[in-house]
């Protein structure tokens, strides 16, 4: 058991796509009665309005305004943690291709992690909370009380996101692998908060390993803590 003395933690839990992070977090923040914030989401949902008002992703004054005049909400309701994105809800349509796509390019562009950094912060504050995505242990919270970075081999991961598209939206597993592998090289090898482990975080290979599998030895660690 968590000792209810505890102050409310900041977890981050930081990953390549299809690690599972995002079952984990989930899970994770069910035990503990903490927040779950998907950041991913946030990005994704910048994409979307890209995409909708037609800025190019490499358009950095484009993108600037478009975040100037952005509203970006989460909101946890009864169905799980919703997107609103200038008050219209629009989680079902984060997950197709074409928007992960442009969330990989949008996000590694400075307008959109510093609109976002704001933003990350702001939902931050207290504590108490699960925070996923790439960066949330070495630059949105470094500070973070307890931090994971969970990663698999990438075969692995890549059979998880097959499973997970819609069939109408479902290429070749190949195809998949190969996706994944250009989005693990695009975060990682760019410039601006690239996906890598903070020093302090707890590494862990979740190949093997089921969701509560992972979520028990996370809690392990966070039970442990001094
Ligand atoms: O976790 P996800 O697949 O929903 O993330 C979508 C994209 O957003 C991913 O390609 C990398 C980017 N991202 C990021 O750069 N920083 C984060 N904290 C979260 C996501």
């Amino acid at each position: 058991m968590i000792p209810q003395t505890r102050p409310p933690l900041l977890v981050t839990i930081d990953g390549p796509a299809g690690a599972g992070k995002t079952t984990v977090s989930r899970l994770l923040a069910q035990r503990l009665g903490y927040r779950y914030v998907d950041t991913g989401a946030l990005y994704r949902a910048v994409a979307l309005a890209a995409m909708a008002q037609s800025v190019p992703p490499d358009d950095d004054e484009g993108l600037e305004r478009l975040c100037r005049r952005s509203r970006v909400e989460m909101t946890a309701t009864a169905r799980g943690l919703r997107l609103i994105l200038d008050g219209a809800d629009v989680t079902d349509r984060l997950r197709s291709r074409e928007v992960t796509r442009m969330a990989s390019a949008v996000s590694a562009r400075l307008p959109v992690r510093r609109f976002l950094l704001t933003l990350q912060r702001a939902l931050g504050r207290g504590g108490g909370a699960v925070f996923e995505g790439r960066d949330m242990g070495t630059v949105v919270f470094p500070e973070a009380d307890v931090k994971f970075f969970l990663d698999a081999a990438v075969e692995e991961r890549a059979r998880r996101r097959h499973a997970e598209l819609a069939e109408a939206d479902r290429p070749p597993l190949a195809t998949v692998v190969e996706e994944i592998r250009r989005r693990d090289h695009d975060d990682s090898a760019r410039q601006l908060a690239p996906l890598k482990p903070a020093p302090d975080a707890v590494r862990i290979d979740a190949t093997d390993l089921s969701p509560r599998e992972v979520v028990e030895r996370m809690l392990a660690h966070i039970e442990a803590l001094p």
